[in-house]
């Protein structure tokens, strides 16, 4: 069969191909035959992965060390890795889920992608309510703010790493499908895609992490839609694959929702909003600092 995806030979970058959803897209990638650079701070444990190059990606430096074990050239970015917030706190989920990921666009697949390129990340649906502009007037300095230096500097600033880790995870989720919407004009004129997949409650690493913040595992279900289950890593990874491949060559700028109709039917008002109408302006007026 002609190869559709097109991947054979590309070189590809995972982040967070050690586990869940970043696992299953590496094990698709080197399935397709590309050349997979497979990014963690934990082992990945894939045979035909290209390299495996480990990295904290809460730091720069370390960041900096690992695009050096990369090609100059690389063909497609899998912006994967995150944390859910349960175990960090607030700026460094921040830190890792967002700021992590625009370093990397801006110092080095600006430079390194040609045309013909895709970078795919992925978001959630926790990230829903990113276009309000209670949320926006937060995270927006952010997007303004230049480099990492700059960056940590404002989000310290932000005030706002008294609020728990799962916040941070909304928050830079909501960062990233703005982010997404912001860069993809930047990069169409080389002709590179940009686009995110925003999965539903999907059974990974994460799982544990997420019954807890979400209150129980029926609440979690809640946000799988009308599934009835969580879905798998593999059934996120095909899509995330779909997104950075040929069969998508005119899709750019997307943000797909995979939760199996519960995002859409929320917004229609049929059924209850699992996100809740989260507004970071309300948020920091209902959880005030200890010292305030
Ligand atoms: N599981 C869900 O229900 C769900 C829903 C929506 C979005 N997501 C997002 O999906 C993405 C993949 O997560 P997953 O659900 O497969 O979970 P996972 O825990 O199985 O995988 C996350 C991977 O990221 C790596 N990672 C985390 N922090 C890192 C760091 N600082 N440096 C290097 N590697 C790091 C972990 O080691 C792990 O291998 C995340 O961005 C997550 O926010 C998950």
């Amino acid at each position: 069969m002609k190869d559709y995806f097109g991947y054979e030979n590309k070189v590809c970058v995972v982040t967070g191909a050690a586990s869940g959803m970043g696992k299953a897209t590496t094990e698709l990638l080197v399935a397709l035959k590309a050349k997979v650079y497979a990014l963690d701070w934990n082992p990945v444990d894939i045979s035909g992965i290209t390299k495996f190059i480990s990295v904290d990606l809460s730091k720069k430096d370390a960041i900096d060390q690992a695009f050096q074990e990369i090609p100059e050239k690389i063909d497609c970015f899998f912006g994967i890795a995150g944390v859910s917030g349960i175990k960090n706190s607030f700026n460094q989920t921040v830190t890792i889920d967002f700021l992590a990921n625009r370093y990397i666009c801006e110092v080095y697949l600006n430079h390194r992608m040609e045309s013909g390129g895709a970078i795919a990340f992925v978001t959630s649906t926790g990230g829903n309510h990113w276009e309000k502009d209670g949320n926006k007037k937060e995270y927006l300095p952010l997007i303004e703010a230049n480099g990492w230096d700059q960056m940590q500097e404002v989000l310290e600033s932000l005030d706002l790493n008294h609020l728990p880790g799962p916040l941070g995870y909304m928050f830079a989720k909501m960062a990233m499908n703005y982010y997404t919407a912001y860069l993809q004009p930047v990069f169409a004129k080389k002709h590179i895609r940009v686009n995110a997949l925003l999965p539903g409650s999907t059974d990974t690493g994460m799982k544990n992490e997420f019954t807890l913040a979400a209150g129980g595992e029926e609440k979690l279900l809640a946000s799988a839609g009308f599934a009835g289950r969580l879905a798998t890593s593999l059934e996120m990874a095909y899509p995330i694959v779909f997104l950075n491949s040929n069969m998508a060559s005119f899709i750019s700028g997307e943000l797909l929702i995979a939760d199996y109709g519960a995002s859409l039917t929320a917004q229609a008002k049929l059924t209850p909003d699992p996100m809740g109408e989260v507004t970071f302006d309300k948020i920091k007026l209902s959880i005030p600092k200890k010292d305030a």
